[in-house]
């Protein structure tokens, strides 16, 4: 019962072995093992959004994901996105220049979900409408910014889509 299983996954562009139980969740994985604390254990419930990762171009919840499951797969933090030289991504860029960041406690959330919407639209050449990003990050709770700046940041990187 409840045997270590031993998982290859590809984190933050690195290939990464670990041994994880098959109850184990990626949150904990993440932030306990590697030690990256980007993914925040908010409401470990699947409803707040701030623990969200990207998993093979998709934001997921990782308070809700088997640490197991991500073998294989190529999963990115937060830790993750900018370059080695400490220059931001440019989702990160505007969020800070648009005020969206205030305690951060869903920041890097809600720069994981525009992160992973932004260049699923680029692949297929779309810019989506202020309404659309709107429904996209509806999964994120926010307690600070009344969610405009949010909102405000991600259509600015659909302005400068060419950044992406
Ligand atoms: S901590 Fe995962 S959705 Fe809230
Ligand atoms: S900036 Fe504080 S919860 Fe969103």
């Amino acid at each position: 019962m409840n045997n270590w299983v031993e998982i290859t996954m590809k984190l933050n562009g690195k290939t990464v072995s670990c041994r994880v139980k098959p109850s184990s969740l990626l949150i904990d994985l993440l932030r306990d093992e590697f030690k990256l604390k980007g993914a925040k254990p908010g409401c470990l419930e699947g409803e707040c959004g701030a623990c969200a990762v990207i998993i093979d171009g998709n934001a997921i919840n990782s308070c809700m994901y088997l640490a197991i499951n991500a073998e294989g797969k190529e999963v990115t933090t937060i830790e993750g996105l900018g370059s080695d030289d400490n220059l931001l991504d440019a989702v990160q860029e505007k969020m800070l220049s648009h005020g969206a960041v205030q305690c951060g406690f869903c920041s890097t959330g809600v720069a994981m979900s525009i992160k992973a919407y932004s260049e699923k639209m680029k692949a297929l050449g779309i810019k989506p409408t202020r309404e659309e990003i709107k429904k996209t990050l509806e999964g994120h709770l926010c307690r600070c910014t009344g969610y405009i700046k949010i909102i405000d940041a991600a259509e600015a990187v659909f302005e400068e889509g060419s950044e992406m």
